[in-house]
């Protein structure tokens, strides 16, 4: 079982298991469009008809014998930055696989390899609001028990240990590692925040802005881990994305 530790992102989270689907990553997009669901709901499958890889390619794995499992993050990080996801996804896979024993390596940019065959895949599908990554389904399709690949070059946790695994163990150690590492990514940004606010021209003080053709005079009370300005306009809190208003100086 996954350790119940606080901030872990699948704590208390939906968590779908379907015998088969056309591809985890589709079935979470399909109940993200037609739900309110929160980060961390997730979808695992032992089959998947259509599964995709990265660049249209087709992602092919045999019945039940592999890792195909669907999550959902929310990061609201910037367009620009939206790589970190790659990164923190990827080292958790690495970190989980070498719990197993594994050492493994990232191919850039999400692929991971043992030597020159490939172990696992990441498909990242995300969806962009105002140059930030609202939403993103991240697929993971990680070869753990399955004994041959024809024609493919690929390997699998089996192949290297010659041992069989538990693959809801496994998913629930990728799980605790993802938001590990998910928790660190917001860590960094949260870091440059703080040394950003202590900068921050007008901080708790009175100032006027120019809100599309109104002047406002509010305080300046904070800046959110999405970079937004976080105002108080009487006596309401107010977070504005960079854009919508200006700050005037005169
Ligand atoms: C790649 O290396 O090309 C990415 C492969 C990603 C495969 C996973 S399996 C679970 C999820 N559902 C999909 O259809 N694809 C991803």
């Amino acid at each position: 079982m996954s350790k119940y530790t606080a901030n872990n992102i699948f704590n208390d989270k939906i968590s779908v298991y379907v015998t088969e689907c056309l591809s985890t990553n589709d079935f979470l997009t399909n109940l993200l469009k037609r739900n309110k669901i929160n980060e961390g709901t997730s979808v695992r499958t032992d089959y998947q008809i259509k599964g995709k890889g990265q660049r249209d390619n087709k992602w092919l794995s045999e019945k039940n014998s592999n890792i195909l499992f669907s999550f959902l993050l929310s990061p609201k990080i910037k367009v620009e930055n939206q790589f970190y996801l790659h990164i923190v996804i990827s080292i958790a896979i690495v970190k989980c696989l070498k719990k197993i024993g594994i050492d493994c390596k990232i191919k850039w940019p999400n692929d991971i390899y043992i030597g020159e065959k490939k172990i696992a895949g990441i498909l990242i599908e995300s969806f962009i609001f105002q140059r930030k990554v609202q939403n993103s389904v991240v697929g993971i399709g990680l070869n753990l028990n399955q004994k041959r690949f024809e024609g493919l070059n690929a390997t699998s946790v089996y192949k290297e240990t010659l041992k069989e695994f538990d693959k809801i163990k496994v998913i629930e150690n990728l799980k605790d590692l993802i938001s590990q590492e998910y928790n660190n990514l917001h860590k960094i940004f949260d870091k440059k925040i703080i040394e950003y606010r202590k900068l921050l021209y007008g901080l708790y003080e009175m100032k006027r802005f120019k809100i599309g053709s109104e002047i406002v005079k509010a305080k300046i009370i904070d800046i959110s881990v999405n970079g937004e300005l976080v105002l108080n306009i009487n006596n309401k809190q107010k977070s504005f994305s960079h854009g919508s208003l200006s700050l005037l100086t005169d």
